[in-house]
């Protein structure tokens, strides 16, 4: 049953409209407008009819309240004395009808019924909005995850090929190895101390690949583990390697400075790596020419004074709410001497899909990941550009003081 409010001052009307609904309709009854917007706000009302003139809150103050708490009500407002003027307003303000009194049954029958499938038709209009909302949700969540997936199909196989390396290593070894028992079956003195040496080798190379494994292993569980961290600088390396295969870095100039010390930062080791390559990406291929991009961290022991970040034209400030400014904070800044962007750009570009690569160069989805890592991890980006000399992103994130860590001492820093 739909829920017909009336509002009047006059007992008698309001007995007459109830009589006549209450068989088809749950009914409120209000004496006056605070009355009814007070029931408005309490419950859904589907229609409602308003007398005009009541003291204190007139129909149409009434009307618009009721508009402002739920702009689907179908308001009928009802007069004795007809001007054009309310008439005017009436409508102005989102009233479905206007009757005089006394009404004709069959005219006000009609004109609840009227509201009644209006009420019925928006909700049905506010129904598939939803749905094309939540769908637009969903298409953009999926395509989010693909694109992921996709970087972190880079990623890994750029591990299978840090892998490569040592196990090559070690095939070589053993090769050796092998030669000299067949040479000398007897093995004492100086072929003795070689298998020896070479054995040690093949031991730690053996470590290495152990390692690798472990730390990735390690990534693609953390997933959203609350104290997932990653060594910055192991990260910085991993990342120097990957874009070692990227075209784009050959014709530029990329410099990767490692931390003076090493500093943990508190996110997932694949998200790290991820938003690195986005953005760094991003910096390399910003234009065909030749240009320099640089990548350099460093340890914050204060919190960020956010009051020094205002957005502009050419700066924006992303999570600010959401950022865990508590030190130690480590910054990560991807700096390249591109073009910059203009002040439109800048409005869109965490916009997804917005790109202004050619077609089927950009998916636009780079920086949406950005920011979804970032503010998963409870960290802020910080963009400033000039059109002509270039742009920074700055990655800030959660540090830890570091503990000695034997999951992830592998390779040695980048410089
Ligand atoms: N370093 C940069 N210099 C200039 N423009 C940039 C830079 N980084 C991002 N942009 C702009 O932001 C847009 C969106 O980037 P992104 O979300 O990574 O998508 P895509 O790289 O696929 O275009 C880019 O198309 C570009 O216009
Ligand atoms: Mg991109």
């Amino acid at each position: 049953m739909r829920t017909l409010m009336i509002v009047d001052d006059e007992e008698g009307p309001r007995q007459a409209l109830e009589l006549l609904f209450k068989d088809e309709h749950e009914i409120l009854l209000a004496d006056s407008g605070f009355k009814a917007l007070g029931f408005a706000r309490r419950q859904p009302v589907d229609a409602a009819i308003v007398d005009l003139r009541m003291p204190n809150m007139s129909g149409i103050e009434t009307l618009s309240q009721l508009k402002k708490i739920d702009p689907a009500i179908e308001v009928i407002i009802l007069t004795a004395y007809e001007t054009l003027e309310t008439a005017r307003q009436a409508l102005q303000l989102g009233a479905c009808d206007y009757l005089t009194k006394p009404f004709e049954i069959a005219t006000i029958r009609h004109a609840v019924s009227r509201a009644m499938e209006r009420r019925e038709r928006s909700e049905r209009v506010q129904g598939y909005h939803q749905r094309l909302l939540d769908l637009q949700e969903e298409v953009h969540s999926k395509a989010l995850r693909e694109e992921m997936a996709r970087t972190r199909g880079e990623i890994l196989a750029s591990i299978i090929h840090d892998m490569n390396g040592p196990l090559t290593a070690i095939f070589g070894l053993v090769e050796m190895i092998n030669q000299t028992i067949h040479a000398s079956p007897a093995m004492e003195g100086e072929a003795l101390e070689a298998v020896k040496e070479r054995l040690h080798r093949v031991t730690l190379q053996i470590n290495n690949c152990v390692n690798i494994s472990r730390r990735y292993l390690g990534f693609l569980r953390g997933g959203l583990d609350e104290n997932a961290s990653v060594r910055v600088n192991q990260t910085l390396h991993d990342l120097k390697e990957l874009l070692k295969t990227h075209s784009s870095a050959k014709t530029n100039e990329l410099m990767i400075h490692a931390l003076p010390s090493e500093v943990s930062a508190r996110i997932n080791g694949i998200d790290l790596l991820q938003i690195l390559l986005n953005l760094a990406t991003n910096a390399l291929q910003c234009t065909s020419a030749p240009h320099k991009v640089e990548i350099s961290g460093r340890c914050l022991l204060e919190p960020l004074t956010l009051s020094e970040f205002a957005d502009g034209p050419c700066d924006l400030f992303i999570n600010r709410e959401g950022l865990v400014n508590t030190p130690p904070l480590v910054a990560l800044a991807i700096r390249d001497t591109g073009p910059g962007m203009p002040a439109e750009t800048v409005g869109k570009i965490f916009e997804a899909y917005f790109t202004t690569r050619p077609l089927g160069q950009g998916t636009g989805l780079g920086l949406s990941i950005v920011k979804r890592l970032v503010e998963q991890a409870n960290g802020a980006l910080h963009l400033h550009t000039a059109v002509g000399l270039g742009t920074v992103f700055t990655v800030y994130l959660r540090a830890r003081e570091n503990r000695p860590d034997l999951r992830s001492a592998n390779p040695p820093p980048t410089s």
